[in-house]
């Protein structure tokens, strides 16, 4: 795995936001959560700051990032694709729809397309349950999904860039 070296700048915006939280290893959730709003994700390089800012083990900063699912050890794609998997979703197929995703893109949740566009994960409702099953791209909330839609929800995207190119 590619060693990353973190900018001064980046280490200096994570031990702002350490020092937010009074540099208290009781804050690690808020700091880790505002750290991977900020930065996009928690890379090893990160944790270690995060460990040393507020006194702590960095085995202990990576078994909170590997617990919560909400935290990701991966960047995310410029597009995040967001499978909810909530008990509605869950009814409609939910599951069948991820599986469909990962053939389509050809990554595992938690990864990203190769060329950085695209990455998937999964989610616990949106609070669209009436729309079940829900697809997030980007933030944008797609209702009532089905597999063979998917090209076309992706395509989206690609004209989005084209347009932005031309
Ligand atoms: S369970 Fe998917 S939006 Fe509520």
């Amino acid at each position: 795995m590619p060693v990353i070296k973190l900018s001064d700048d980046k280490v200096r915006i994570i031990k702002d936001i350490c020092a937010e939280y009074g540099n208290q290893e009781a804050e690690v959730l808020n700091v880790l959560r505002k750290v991977q709003n900020t930065l996009g994700y928690l890379p090893a390089e990160v944790q270690e700051v995060v460990a040393a800012e507020l006194h702590m083990s960095v085995a202990k900063i990576y078994g909170i990032v590997s617990f919560y699912s909400f935290f990701t050890m991966q960047p995310k794609g410029k597009h995040p694709i967001d499978i909810c998997l909530g008990a509605a979703c869950m009814a409609k197929g939910g599951d069948k729809l991820l599986e469909a995703f990962k053939k389509h893109l050809n990554v595992e949740v938690g990864k990203c397309t190769p060329d950085g566009k695209f990455s998937l994960s999964t989610l616990r409702c949106v609070g669209s349950c009436s729309l079940a099953p829900v697809v997030s791209i980007g933030g944008k909330i797609y209702g009532k999904v089905t597999a063979d839609q998917i090209p076309a929800m992706l395509a989206e995207y690609d004209e989005y860039e084209d347009v932005m190119q031309s």
